[in-house]
């Protein structure tokens, strides 16, 4: 596996690649890889002949008190998990490279009306540096197909909208939440918790799955069902963001009515911000 850094070099490997008849995958990360990235990289390898993982701690998309200086930089360690994962190619630009021209005044994209639901509200213009980058990334490596987690499922629903919108000629695939054994949702902002914190932690999917069996037993009063669990959460130290029932495609409130749904929740444990979802649909069972 090379690591190119510049654009040129990016291109001219994707060029060699792609004159060799070989379909691009793309796996966009900002590093400090876990399990479920490489999980994004063994579906890309499954699914294209050339992988191409980026690794860009991309300051468009992170608000002025959030944690863009903190945010762990182990590159080392991530190369050895592309290299294992089947990665062929790690884009890992400098800041400078990724935006020349700085970022003031910049040219965005300029994410779907969704991107001001959710995180979006609660984290103003970072659907917007996700959009910009990704774009970026889209443009420069031009693949058939791109990998996205459904841990991050806001995320993934405004990309789907930029390509669906702006015609862009990529496939978009996601893959499941790789959890630990406790159930947490890998992040690499897990890394951010205390051991205290740590073991709290997996309380978030608990609530989440069952909320997601009373529906499933046919509970329908969206707004107890959330005030219920809110107030567990809150008991055991989390200070919710938010904690919803939307409809699982355009992601708006869930209504009674509403077959296909996702429960979302973002929640503060300490000074960490951990996000996770269930997405339900009543028809098929899953
Ligand atoms: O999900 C992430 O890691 C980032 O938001 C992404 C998609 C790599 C864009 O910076």
């Amino acid at each position: 596996m090379n690591t190119v850094k510049t654009v040129r070099e990016l291109r001219a490997a994707v060029a060699r690649a792609r004159n060799e008849g070989k379909q691009i995958g793309l796996v966009p990360t900002m590093g400090n890889l876990h399990s479920g990235h490489a999980a994004l990289v063994t579906t890309a390898a499954q699914q294209a002949d050339f992988v191409v993982a980026s690794i860009f701690v991309n300051p468009l998309q992170f608000g002025a008190n959030e944690d863009l200086d903190t945010y762990p930089r182990t590159l080392a360690a991530d190369q050895e998990k592309l290299l294992q994962a089947g990665c062929h190619l790690l884009f890992a630009p400098t800041v400078e490279e990724m935006y020349p021209n700085g970022m003031n005044g910049l040219t965005r994209v300029t994410a779907a009306q969704l991107s001001n639901e959710l995180c979006g509200s609660r984290r103003p213009g970072h659907f917007d540096g996700v959009t910009t980058v990704v774009s970026k990334l889209f443009n420069m490596v031009q693949p058939d197909l791109a990998i996205f987690g459904q841990k991050d499922y806001q995320q993934l629903a405004v990309i789907r909208a930029m390509v669906q919108e702006l015609n862009m000629p990529v496939q978009i695939i996601s893959e499941p939440t790789v959890r630990a054994e406790d159930g947490l949702a890998l992040s690499s902002r897990n890394g951010y918790l205390s051991e205290e914190q740590r073991a709290i932690a997996p309380a978030l999917y608990q609530h989440l799955k069952a909320m997601s069996e009373a529906i499933r037993a046919g509970e329908r009063d969206y707004p107890k069902l959330v005030s219920q669990h809110l107030e567990h959460l809150q008991a055991l130290g989390f200070r919710p963001d938010y904690l919803e029932v939307r409809h699982a495609l355009t992601l708006l409130p869930a209504q009674p009515s509403d077959r296909d749904v996702v429960i979302l929740i973002a929640a503060f444990l300490g000074n960490t911000r951990l996000i996770d979802n269930v997405h339900l649909n009543l028809d098929s069972g899953l």
